[in-house]
């Protein structure tokens, strides 16, 4: 039930940062967020009940007698990162790889040899649900130190029933106050036992697609489109299966060749296609015409030794809505969007304030909480950080420290007077 008084208030905010009307923040109007300087805010049962300057605020505010009050001493307000794509969810680390791959074996090179992915599968079976329950908690603190308030995470470490099933129940164990959205990412990789049948590993997978839509264990299926892992037929197979079971649907695709998985995914109404480095006008036009948000993984390609970039200002031109993330794998170590902002100035040549719409706003619309969170708008949940510093700007341009002072979630403060 919504409480019938304010019981929290920020107040003294150099700048707070948001975005115009209701949809994803696509192409140009990315760059213009809405700046307001001197601003407050007030919450309510964990919901946003008004934005405005000071003044306003003050006289409008209904604050309760307990009413907690924050002085943000001038600093920036922004809404709570999301993190639309990560694989938070598995046992094991892969640092010697890095020898590997310095040798010059690429990320399918080690694939094939049986490393990479199917090395953690390794790792991840040997796990009890309390186990990885235990090591994903440990990931999401340290993201919502860094700022992330919302996180996608996927399974797809499991690659048998049984891991597959306990990789979700782990998300769902988890007791960290972020919000979760799970994804069910069954067809991650061929699993060794089924390396010369990989449409029976197919079809396995898409059996379990009624069970966890049933009991809710995931939101949304996923599947890896790419040479030597999953083609575009088995991708429309899969995905069609899943969006007939009732989740909704994202693909990888367009990551290191480029199969048609994007153009499967848009045509099945996917909320996402993630990667896209070497996406063509067709995939961004079929995009554009599913309304499906453009994901773009700049870590990833520094793990990958990848020098190329996707086509940033192709997917603005075409005013897609794009969203970054972290991509948290074993394969690319990294909870902080905060340095996921900037590599996304500084390897995409975004600017702060796209990169700031892409890691909250458009990321929300990435995994379907875009009605309720990344902004702060009146209604909207109470995901909010205070910064260090006086414009998001610094949060890009000054990297290898935490920016974060104050992390609040659901209208609760989490986290308060951070250290650099
Ligand atoms: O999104 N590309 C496929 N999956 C992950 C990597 C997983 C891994 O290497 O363990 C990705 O980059
Ligand atoms: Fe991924």
């Amino acid at each position: 039930m919504m409480a019938d008084k304010d019981d929290l208030i920020l107040h003294n905010i150099g700048r707070l940062y948001t975005f115009r009307g209701e949809g994803a923040v696509a192409g140009k109007a990315m760059d213009s967020p809405v700046i307001i300087e001197g601003a407050a805010l007030t919450a309510r049962g964990g919901k946003i009940s008004m934005v405005g300057r000071e003044e306003e605020v003050w006289e409008r505010a209904d604050l309760g007698e307990a009413a907690e009050c924050i002085d943000c001493g001038g600093r920036v307000v922004v809404p709570g990162f999301v993190d639309p794509h990560t694989h938070a969810v598995f046992g094991g680390t892969r640092e010697f790889e890095l020898a590997m791959k310095l040798k010059g074996a690429s990320y399918l090179d080690i694939l094939e040899a049986g490393g990479g992915i199917l090395r953690t599968v390794k790792d991840t079976r040997s796990l009890s649900t309390e186990e990885l329950t235990t090591l994903l908690d440990e990931r999401l603190d340290r993201m919502l130190r860094y700022g992330t308030t919302s996180v996608e995470i996927k399974s797809g470490y499991g690659l048998d029933r049984e891991t597959e099933l306990r990789l979700l129940r782990a998300v769902r164990g988890s007791s960290s106050p972020l919000t979760k959205v799970a994804t069910f990412l069954g067809p991650h990789a061929v699993p060794p036992e089924y390396r010369d049948r990989p449409d029976e590993f197919l079809d396995m997978m898409i059996e379990m697609l009624e069970g966890i839509a049933r009991e809710g264990l995931a939101q949304y299926a996923d599947i890896f489109c790419e040479k030597g892992v999953f083609n575009a037929e088995q991708t429309r197979r899969f995905l069609s299966a899943a969006r007939e079971a009732g989740l909704g649907v994202k693909v990888h695709s367009d990551e290191i060749e480029n199969l048609g998985g994007t153009i499967v995914g848009a045509s099945l109404g996917a909320v996402s296609a993630d990667h896209l480095l070497v996406s063509t006008e067709k995939d961004l036009e079929a995009m554009k015409r599913s309304g499906t948000v453009p994901v773009l993984l700049p870590a990833t390609l520094m793990t990958i030794f990848e020098d190329r970039v996707p086509d940033v200002r192709g997917i603005m031109e075409m005013d897609l809505p794009l969203a970054i993330a972290t991509d948290l794998n074993p394969n690319c170590m990294v909870e902080s969007m905060q340095f996921i902002q900037t590599l996304a100035c500084y390897r995409l040549r975004m600017t702060p304030n796209e990169i700031l719409a892409a890691s909250t706003v458009n990321a929300a619309f990435a995994i379907g909480l875009g009605d309720r969170k990344g902004r702060l708008k009146e209604g909207y949940d109470a995901d909010i950080l205070i910064l260090k510093d006086p414009s998001f700007d610094h949060v890009v341009y000054h990297f290898g420290v935490n920016h974060v002072d104050t992390v609040i979630i659901n209208g609760k403060v989490i986290e308060r007077d951070m250290e650099w």
